[in-house]
């Protein structure tokens, strides 16, 4: 278990796992959630902090031993990682993510898949995925910025499962995410792992996670 002071009881699930608070993410963070931080500023820092959720999230993947020959000519007893991988943004924040993940994972597999928000039922919405035909067998890191209320998160995962990933094989990677979101998606897949970078106590009256960041989509991409 993971203390965080954010989280109800003090302790995140245990398939909740948040980056080490080093010294240096904690400037990351600093640096993206203040709201004079420049586009440039922010996309920078931003890349810095999901390329350490990538990392992380890699840990959770299952590894085979592996023993090779060093330049000395002596064994080492290794590992090398196992399964294949694929990852799928939720259109349009998580792609942010998707440069972090192809630099840490050579010639990934990229799904796609955009959900939006019905204006009339207020409910999330599939609009269009994309995914390679072999999913099912493959180990999906899920990557979106924000978990706020889950609702995005909690339709993607669903359309994951309808094609057949494994609940367990699924890591969701956010920057940020507030203990209501890590609950409802976690009370739909009890299985799945979370990965995040910081928890902030909840969302304001327009579900923005606060203190939040902001819009992350806007800031990094510059549409605001
Ligand atoms: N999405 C964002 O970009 N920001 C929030 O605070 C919540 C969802």
């Amino acid at each position: 278990m993971t203390a965080c002071a954010n989280y109800p009881g003090g302790e995140l699930p245990t398939n909740v796992h948040l980056l080490a608070q080093t010294p240096q993410l904690r400037a990351l963070m600093t640096m993206i959630r203040d709201t004079n931080t420049n586009r440039n500023d922010f996309i920078f820092y931003s890349d810095r902090i999901i390329r350490l959720l990538v990392e992380e999230g890699l840990n959770y993947l299952p590894l085979v031993e592996q023993q090779i020959e060093t330049p000395t000519g002596l064994p080492y007893h290794g590992v090398a990682f196992q399964g294949k991988i694929c990852g799928v943004p939720i259109i349009r924040a998580g792609e942010a993510m998707e440069k972090g993940l192809r630099e840490c994972c050579k010639g990934v597999r990229i799904g796609k898949i955009l959900i939006q928000r019905n204006e009339e039922t207020a409910q999330p919405e599939l609009y269009y995925s994309k995914l390679p035909s072999d999913i099912a067998e493959r180990y999906v890191l899920l990557l979106d910025p924000m978990l706020a209320t889950g609702g995005s998160a909690i339709k993607a995962i669903e359309v994951l499962l309808e094609t057949g990933v494994h609940e367990d094989r699924i890591v969701f990677l956010n920057l940020l995410a507030v203990p209501d979101g890590i609950d409802a998606v976690l009370a739909r897949f009890p299985k799945l792992r979370i990965v995040t970078a910081d928890v902030d106590p909840g969302l304001n009256e327009k579900k923005f996670i606060v203190p939040g960041l902001g819009d992350f989509g806007d800031r990094y991409f510059g549409s605001s």
